[in-house]
């Protein structure tokens, strides 16, 4: 049993069960046991890869939309390139080095990377300090928003999945809220709350579903980031991304997900020790762009989107100058955009200023309630 395991059975014997959002927050951000306080968890000998540590074209393409977001807006100096969960750091160097050759736009941009794990801000700071870009970090967005100056782009790949979820089950009795708590044997188990929901939930679930068992979620960390991101936009000019897998419309259905060493395991069996991660609702995030003043475009699915800014271009130059790594770069240009592989599954959401068409997305592609 890990550490966190033992900590959360006496938490629970103590005082009862906890919602599953306080069990995700606790598995990934505890200060000491989280998963991502203690690890760097990416890659072939992690737990999983994303998309910028596929191929360097993800992080290139992802910075020359920004400067063409940049640029459609008259090249406003300064400018703040943010990003949300950067991992490694690995999309923000590829997406610097390559709006870095646009001349103009290194003396005007600063970069702020909004990180709260020590271990992997370490790995940024090791891969990007001495990019020849100024550069911040900050453990909340808010933080990262009051420190900036200027109008703000906003990269965020895979970040919202890892916002604790609240997860709401229709009984009987009406909704519940879904809690981890306690079985017979002392191990933890799913359970539901004797009470109501609170009131935060009741418009969320009202409408919903009629089966009996049904799960609905809900996640008010996503809603607060994206309606602070849209706040910023609309008040100081700016674009946001937000790259994720996830639900164009918001439905019913089980998405909590645990993954260790590449493989699903059950979200309870290795807390602290397994990525936890829920589909994110698009609706709820244009919702919450368009609530923080901003107009939502998409979602699109990310092959479609990469297409269209250029991937495939960008594959052919990249396969022309290394030959050698030709099929590596086909493989993971296929990997990218491949429907059955992140093509569909990973979906882009573009928030804009009113009258604003962010690059990639069509002027008819603004998000409709
Ligand atoms: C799945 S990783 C994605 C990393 C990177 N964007 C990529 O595509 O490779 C999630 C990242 O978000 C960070 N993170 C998770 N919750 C966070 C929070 N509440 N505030 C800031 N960073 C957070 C993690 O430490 C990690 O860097």
């Amino acid at each position: 049993m890990s550490a966190l395991e033992d900590l959360l059975r006496e938490r629970i014997a103590e005082r009862g069960p906890i919602t599953v959002a306080t069990y995700v927050q606790t598995c990934l951000a505890h200060p000491s046991l989280g998963y991502y306080m203690k690890q760097d968890p990416f890659g072939v000998a992690g737990d999983f890869t994303t998309a910028p540590e596929i191929s360097q074209m993800f992080g290139e393409l992802l910075g020359l939309w920004v400067i063409a977001g940049w640029q459609a807006a008259g090249s406003p100096v300064p400018l703040s390139l943010i990003e949300l969960g950067p991992g490694r750091g690995t999309l923000m160097a590829d997406a610097l080095r390559a709006a870095g050759n646009v001349e103009a736009f290194k003396p005007a941009a600063h970069a702020h990377l909004v990180e709260t794990s020590p271990a992997l801000r370490a790995v940024q700071e090791t891969r990007l300090v001495g990019c020849g870009f100024a550069l911040s970090w900050h453990d909340k967005l808010e933080a990262a928003l009051s420190e900036s100056e200027g109008s703000v782009f906003i990269l965020a790949n895979e970040f919202l999945d890892a916002l604790p979820i609240h997860q709401f089950v229709l009984t009987d009795e009406g909704w519940r809220e879904r809690l981890v708590g306690l079985d017979e044997a002392g191990a933890l188990a799913f359970t539901v709350a004797r009470e109501p929901p609170p009131a935060f939930a009741e418009n969320i679930l009202r409408n919903r579903s009629t089966d009996v068992g049904a799960i609905a979620e809900f996640c008010p960390a996503v809603v607060g980031t994206v309606q602070q991101c849209a706040a910023a936009i609309a008040a100081r000019g700016g674009l946001a991304l937000f790259v994720d897998y996830g639900y164009a419309r918001s439905a019913v259905g089980d998405t909590l997900q645990a993954v260790k060493e590449h493989a699903y395991v059950s979200p309870l069996e290795s807390p602290g020790d397994a990525d936890l991660t829920a589909h994110v609702d698009f609706e709820a995030v244009a919702r919450a762009g368009l609530v923080g003043g901003t107009v939502p475009f998409g979602p699109l699915e990310q092959g479609e989107f990469l297409a269209r800014i250029g991937i495939g271009q960008r594959a052919d130059l990249l396969a022309a100058s290394n030959p050698d790594h030709e099929s590596a770069i086909k493989e993971a240009l296929d990997r990218l955009t491949n429907e059955a592989r992140m093509g569909s599954l990973f979906k882009v959401m573009a928030l804009a200023p009113s009258g604003i068409v962010p690059p990639g997305f069509e002027a008819s592609e603004a998000f409709e309630l």
